[in-house]
């Protein structure tokens, strides 16, 4: 009786700390000082940017609808059996500018989509509302995020291993990226915490950090979720701080070892925009890892209180996402309804299920004591560390590329560029299992090639990144990675 008695108040005490009333009402200090200056419009001169049967519009910068080249427009979806056509009075609306947040049906079932998975779950603040905005993918998400919250010399916290896409941004920005420890689970707690406390002697130089930037499943790189636990300790030091997060969660969807539900579909984990009391959580989605990439399509979640500034910041980079795809995330969403939407995740899942199978044996047969690795449960990639090699970056420069394969890079995921990296990032979404076989292989000839390199350090059997054609020849910015992905293909 005693022992229920004092777990049971230990989460009443625990439970109330958690409900303390920290709804953030006034987003001003997280501002950048970019927006201490808002673009000046009023109201009547919004209303010229955009087309309206409502009264005769002379004011838009618009074409005649004379001039657009679609007459009629069928979408043939795969995995549908019949052809969606786009009704005719459509066609001008999609040829046209339009506004954000986006097309309107296709906004409500947006909203409903998120409203399913990320529905406030535990309890209702007061004053709480949130909304949805497309942008064309979450690299722009990203890019709204730095404008809006962050100046050069600001600091963001990171996981410790992140996105490229991230630091391609953070560094021309003049932002400093700060990465926290990871484990299994995600950012240590116990190190998130240690950095926030001990700022002033850590990073006496830097600014106090505004946000967290957390990648919470598939973490790209390295393939791990944030379990709910880890996620609630992880918001409570947030909450605790006063920092944002910034959720920007690509592979979502992509969860592989969940419990299924009674439709057989896997119950994903909950977000942190889902356990969010405060509106501190900036959710980013995407469609680019689970529909496609090419279509350049994501949201943004997070308190309708940011709405007016995000939508503006979008607005004024490139109005609104076209409206060509903006109709064929719509035929094709309300042709599946949310069952079919549920049915097509479950379906790329146990595509990747299989995906992961055949890398991990092209891996332990090509790459057996060579590499150090976990199996993701989540996400796009494995994270290989090479356990004879110091700096992946000049090993598959100079000795796996000339060969025609190309792996992801570790310095390409951390904040310190300076410092060499023994990790590789691996896609196992792309190729198929022969064509792995060959690259795998390849890998290992050249790991094991590497015993009678000179370059090795004998005693360590590492690579040295300090040889002649490393020190002379700056390391490669990442677009340039990237650009060398594109033309292997
Ligand atoms: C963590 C993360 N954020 C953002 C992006 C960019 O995605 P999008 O295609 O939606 O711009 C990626 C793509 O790899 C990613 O992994």
């Amino acid at each position: 009786m005693d022992l229920e008695f004092n777990i049971e108040s230990k989460k009443e005490n625990s439970n109330s700390k958690e409900k303390e009333n920290k709804l953030i009402t006034d987003y001003s200090k997280f501002f950048s000082l970019r927006n201490t200056t808002p673009v000046q419009v009023t109201p009547i001169e919004l209303k010229s940017f955009v087309v309206s049967k409502d009264y005769y519009q002379f004011g838009a910068g618009v074409p005649s609808h004379l001039f657009f080249p679609i007459k009629g427009l069928k979408f043939q979806f795969q995995y549908v059996d019949e052809t969606i056509e786009i009704e005719e009075d459509n066609l001008g609306t999609l040829q046209q500018y339009s506004q954000l947040p986006g097309f309107p049906k296709l906004i409500e079932w947006l909203r409903e989509l998120q409203k399913r998975y990320h529905g406030l779950d535990s309890y209702d603040t007061e004053g709480k509302e949130w909304d949805i905005l497309l942008t064309t993918g979450s690299q722009q998400g990203l890019d709204v995020m730095f404008k809006v919250f962050l100046d050069r010399n600001d600091s963001l916290l990171t996981e410790r291993y992140s996105y490229g896409g991230m630091f391609a941004l953070s560094q021309p920005f003049g932002v400093n990226t700060i990465g926290i420890e990871m484990d299994d689970r995600g950012v240590i707690p116990d190190q998130l915490q240690y950095v926030l406390k001990n700022w002033c002697t850590l990073h006496r130089d830097k600014k106090f950090p505004k946000a967290l930037y957390v990648i919470p499943h598939g973490q790209n790189p390295t393939g791990i979720i944030y379990d709910l636990e880890r996620k609630r300790e992880i918001y409570n030091i947030c909450r605790e701080w006063d920092l944002l997060i910034i959720e920007d969660d690509p592979h979502f969807f992509l969860q592989f070892e969940n419990p299924m539900n009674e439709k057989g579909h896997r119950i994903l984990e909950k977000s942190f925009l889902k356990i969010d009391t405060d509106d501190r959580v900036v959710r980013l989605d995407t469609f680019s890892k689970f529909l496609s990439s090419g279509i350049r399509m994501g949201i943004i979640t997070c308190s309708k209180k940011l709405m007016p500034i995000f939508n503006l910041e979008v607005t004024c980079a490139i109005f609104h996402p076209s409206g060509l795809t903006q109709a064929m995330l719509e035929a094709l969403f309300l042709r599946w309804g949310y069952e079919g939407f549920e049915n097509h995740v479950k379906r790329v899942q146990d595509i990747l299920i299989q995906k992961r199978k055949d890398a991990i044996e092209n891996i332990e047969k090509h790459l057996k004591g060579l590499v150090t690795y976990r199996v993701p449960n989540s996400g796009l990639y494995l994270w290989l560390k090479l356990n004879n090699v110091d700096c992946s970056l000049t090993f598959i420069r100079d000795i796996v590329f000339p060969r025609n394969v190309l792996f992801g890079l570790g310095i390409s995921h951390s904040p310190d560029r300076n410092v060499k990296s023994p990790y590789i990032r691996v896609t196992f979404s792309y190729l198929e299992k022969e064509d792995g076989d060959v690259a795998f292989k390849i890998l290992g000839d050249c790991l094991r090639s590497l015993n009678g390199n000179n370059n090795i350090d004998q005693d360590k059997k590492t690579v040295s990144v300090n040889d002649k054609s490393s020190s002379s020849k700056p390391h490669q910015p990442l677009i340039l990675q990237l650009q060398f992905h594109q033309q292997i293909r």
